[in-house]
């Protein structure tokens, strides 16, 4: 994904940091701390702009999500967004500015209900393929996570990228719930419950499909 630099975005994210986890490391004692009330706690990784994030705290109540993305200039949009929807209900929603393969520094074991993966980069390159968010290196740290139960759900317009995810589930043992390689054409619960990300609607409106699994740990 192409960034551009935002201006000021030190002072942007400081407007915002009430949203924001500045210290991760902070979540190990206790993740739920971070929130006025403890619920059970999903991640998204990987937030970008945030959409998904604002959507998915909003209409779900009933639980703490966390919103990760390594890049600080995208995140500025991400934690803007989430506080220009601050007259809604979002207590249960904040942010860390981080890389995934840090996680386990940042999060107990079996902490964590739920993982999202929405639209990960896809790295198509086979010498680079330890990098996809679904290599089984990133399996291996979502398992040590997850608690006993708990599902990843993930989406992605590319095919090559989620064929290989489905076989990386399959090797490691994962038992897929439900898969779909047109998400937007399916009528059932999950299709109904699906809150669109900014790539996926900037995908669709292109034509693109949407596959999408749910996996249990
Ligand atoms: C292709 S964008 C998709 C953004 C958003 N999920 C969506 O669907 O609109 C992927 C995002 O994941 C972030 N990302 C990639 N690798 C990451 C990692 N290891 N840890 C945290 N964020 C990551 C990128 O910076 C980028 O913002």
């Amino acid at each position: 994904m192409r960034v551009r630099k935002k201006k000021h975005s030190s002072e942007r994210i400081l407007a915002c940091s009430r949203f924001l986890i500045e210290n991760p490391r902070s979540l190990m004692d206790d993740p739920n701390a971070a929130f006025e009330k403890k619920r059970p706690l999903h991640l998204e990784i990987g937030c970008g702009k945030g959409s998904f994030a604002v959507g998915l705290s909003q209409k779900r109540a009933d639980i703490n999500l966390i919103a990760m993305e390594k890049i600080a200039d995208v995140a500025v949009t991400a934690l803007e967004r989430a506080a220009a929807s601050e007259n809604e209900r979002n207590d249960n929603l904040k942010f860390i500015i981080g890389d995934a393969k840090f996680l386990t520094e940042y999060f107990p074991k079996k902490s964590i209900d739920t993982i999202y993966i929405n639209f990960c980069d896809p790295w198509p390159k086979k010498g680079h393929a330890k990098r996809r968010l679904t290599h089984r290196g990133f399996l291996e740290i979502y398992r040590s996570l997850l608690c006993e139960g708990g599902m990843l759900i993930f989406k992605t317009d590319n095919e090559q990228l989620f064929d290989f995810s489905m076989e990386e589930f399959k090797e490691f043992g994962l038992q897929i719930v439900w898969s779909t390689k047109d998400l937007h054409s399916e009528q059932n619960e999950y299709a109904k419950e699906n809150i669109m990300t900014e790539y996926e609607r900037n995908f669709s409106s292109k034509g693109f499909s949407i596959c999408s699994a749910h996996v249990k740990f």
